[in-house]
């Protein structure tokens, strides 16, 4: 199967309940789980570098406050992406896309890589994402996903590429969701937690996609999930579904 979720689970932006969100710690932590696959968030600085961070603004997860956007890679590379979780994590950078594609290979973990378009920049950050991406789409790599809140986004890499592997991310309920993945040529569909119903579940899965959802760190709820035909949850504490699982 080319797409494959064992153990069905995905850290969220790493193993981010145990250390500082979207950095390489995180990744490392979730493989030492036991994991296979991480989830991070990609946008691009200002000049054009894509890195991996969440928020539009520094505030929460770095030593600086503030907007990203007028940030070029090589200061937004210098700050602390570290303490602000645990002083022991002092200094942990922010990470560029390549230098985690790069890890990603040397370990063989596979990666939801979700493009995450400042304003206004929907087309050129797929454009960007994908151009860094492409030449490590390669047999006996690991597996790379694309997805993305931005239909705008999405829709620029199916136009350069036919062979991205595309999951449609799904917030707020969208009635159209099929139109959307069939157009797009999705083989996902990444849905919100509150917005997962048994009926919702079954659509998605009786036309052959796969069904992520985010963020599950209940595991009653992801067990009920599973039962559903949930193909794998995003958690931030991943090794807690892991145990349940057994
Ligand atoms: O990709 C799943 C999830 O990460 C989407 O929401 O805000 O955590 O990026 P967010
Ligand atoms: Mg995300």
């Amino acid at each position: 199967m080319y797409l494959q979720f064992d153990p069905p689970i995905i850290a969220h932006r790493g193993a981010s309940g145990y250390a500082p969100e979207n950095t390489i710690v995180a990744f490392d932590k979730a493989k030492q789980l036991g994991i296979n696959w991480v989830e991070f968030d990609v946008m691009l600085a200002s000049c054009k570098t894509p890195f991996i961070f969440h928020d539009e603004t520094l505030d929460r997860t770095t030593n600086l406050t503030g907007e990203i956007a007028p940030y070029d890679y090589s200061s937004l590379s210098k700050l602390d992406a570290g303490s602000w979780f645990n002083s022991i994590y002092k200094d942990v950078r922010i990470p560029a896309f390549k230098e985690t594609m790069d890890w990603l290979c040397r370990v063989g973990m596979s990666a939801n890589i979700e493009i995450k378009p400042l304003q206004g920049q929907d087309m050129e950050t797929a454009e960007v994402i994908w151009q860094s991406a492409k030449d490590y789409i390669k047999p006996h790599h690991p597996t790379f996903l694309f997805s993305s809140f931005s239909i705008d986004s999405l829709r620029t890499l199916r136009t350069m590429t036919p062979d991205a592997l595309i999951g449609l991310l799904i917030h707020d309920w969208m009635p159209d969701w099929k139109k959307i993945c069939d157009d797009l040529s999705c083989v996902s569909v990444h849905l919100f937690d509150e917005i997962v119903t048994l009926d919702r579940a079954t659509a998605i899965k009786s036309t052959g996609r796969k069904l992520l959802c985010y963020t599950v760190n209940d595991p009653d709820r992801a067990k009920e999930l599973y039962s559903w035909g949930v193909d794998a949850v995003f958690s931030d504490f991943p090794d807690k579904i892991l145990s349940s699982l057994s």
